[in-house]
């Protein structure tokens, strides 16, 4: 079984057999992947791009030139876990093979690092073609996948080697690339996300703008490389992700009842939820009138991180999240050092959440330190890509 969450591009080629993808994607999807299609523009004449865009649910880009101001390329190459092609023709298995790139599935494959799997399907007189079996054998020097095509009818009434595959065939081999690359299967990681509310009466309470965005990326990345994650939010309107086991809290003292209690069975604790420093001891049952606001006496809430870092048993990763004020970027690292000494932590992250920045938006930049003092300057990048830097770390801290 797949890890859910994983994301997975699916190319299609203009052969007659596109219409058999159509059926590979809806049991991609059975299987938890979330799938890009790529159509190539031959491929349209089989399959159009509304069949793609509602059977998988997500917008369908056909050229280069659409949406250029997210340079798709660049961005679907970096998101996804898994390409695979299917149907991959003659040409398109020649057009990668020569590293040509005209196109937005040729251009999304060059700049892609992650595993490729092709699916050839053509006559059998093209699929046994010198210049096709040189080919086939170039990419997979490179590293591609080549799924062999089965035997049998094709498109005419001639029969021969050259046909897709069964759907069962083609999945047994994504099964097995995609768990070569889950590199935290068999880990258990505990996450959490949003800001916790300390209530002062039944209608105020002192929080915070933490939205739970990069937890919930935490969380999805951590799940599609094979993780079993147990998410803990904290007033987050983010909707759950399905596959993960989710526990909903408002306060740090019941976050720290839920981490105290799950925390001897993880093997890293990530704690990128905003935990409010300070509870409200004299809490009112009624709303408190406005002159007697400045009754309200506070306390400090337990440090849950700091307290839970102390205990960890050897092996066990933990790792810090700290939002900052500073303007300068020694400021900050200098703040992120001291943080991760104090607390105990194998790895923080600290960002400058100045001016409305990262609480809340889709973007994130920080410093990564680890307690070996080794510092990862993070431009300006989506929460997602943030996730997989820090789970690269994460698995590393792992051993
Ligand atoms: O010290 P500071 O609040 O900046 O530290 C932030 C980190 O500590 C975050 O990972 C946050 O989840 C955690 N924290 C905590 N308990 C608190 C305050 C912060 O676990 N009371």
């Amino acid at each position: 079984m797949f890890p859910r969450g994983r994301k997975l591009l699916l190319g299609v080629a203009g052969g007659i057999s596109a219409y058999k993808s159509c059926d590979l994607l809806r049991r991609l999807q059975e299987q938890g992947f979330v799938v890009d299609v790529v159509p190539t523009s031959a491929s349209l004449n089989f399959v159009g791009k509304a069949t793609w865009e509602a059977l998988s649910g997500r917008k369908v880009l056909t050229d280069l030139w659409s949406e250029v101001e997210s340079v798709p390329h660049i961005s679907m190459a970096k998101a996804n876990d898994l390409i695979i092609i299917a149907p991959a023709t003659a040409d398109l298995i020649a057009k990668l093979a020569s590293g040509r790139a005209d196109d937005l599935l040729t251009n999304i494959v060059l700049a892609s690092t992650a595993p490729k799997i092709l699916v050839p399907a053509m006559h059998t007189e093209m699929w046994l073609n010198s210049a096709t079996v040189e080919n086939v054998e170039i990419l997979r020097k490179r590293g591609f996948v080549v799924i062999d095509p089965d035997e049998g009818r094709m498109t005419g009434s001639d029969v021969g080697v050259g046909r897709y595959p069964e759907t069962g065939r083609i999945i047994t081999e994504i099964d097995k690339v995609s768990v070569q690359t889950a590199d935290l299967i068999g880990k258990k990681i505990l996450i959490t996300a949003g800001g916790t509310r300390e209530p002062i009466d039944p209608i105020r309470f002192i929080g915070n703008r933490s939205s739970g965005k990069q937890g919930f990326a935490l969380a999805m990345a951590a799940a599609s490389r094979g993780a079993q994650v147990h998410l803990v939010i904290a007033n987050s309107d983010l909707p759950n992700i399905d596959g993960i086991t989710t526990t909903v809290c408002e306060t740090a003292e019941e976050m720290a009842a839920i981490l105290n209690l799950e925390f001897p069975h993880c093997d890293a604790l990530i704690m990128s939820a905003a935990v409010a420093d300070a509870k409200v001891l004299n809490y009112s049952e009624g709303k408190i009138r406005k002159e007697a606001l400045d009754k309200v006496e506070l306390a400090k809430n337990p440090d849950i991180l700091k307290s839970l870092a102390q205990i960890k048993r050897s092996g066990q990763v933990v790792v810090g999240f700290a939002a900052e004020t500073f303007t300068s970027l020694d400021a900050l690292q200098k703040s992120g050092h001291e943080k991760l000494s104090s607390k105990n932590l194998d790895l923080i992250y600290v960002n400058d959440v100045s001016d409305g920045a990262i609480f809340g938006q889709e973007k994130t930049k920080g410093i990564i330190i680890d307690k070996f003092s080794n510092v990862i300057k993070v431009p300006e990048i989506s929460k997602d890509t943030l996730a997989d830097i820090l789970l690269d770390q994460l698995v590393h801290k792992l051993g």
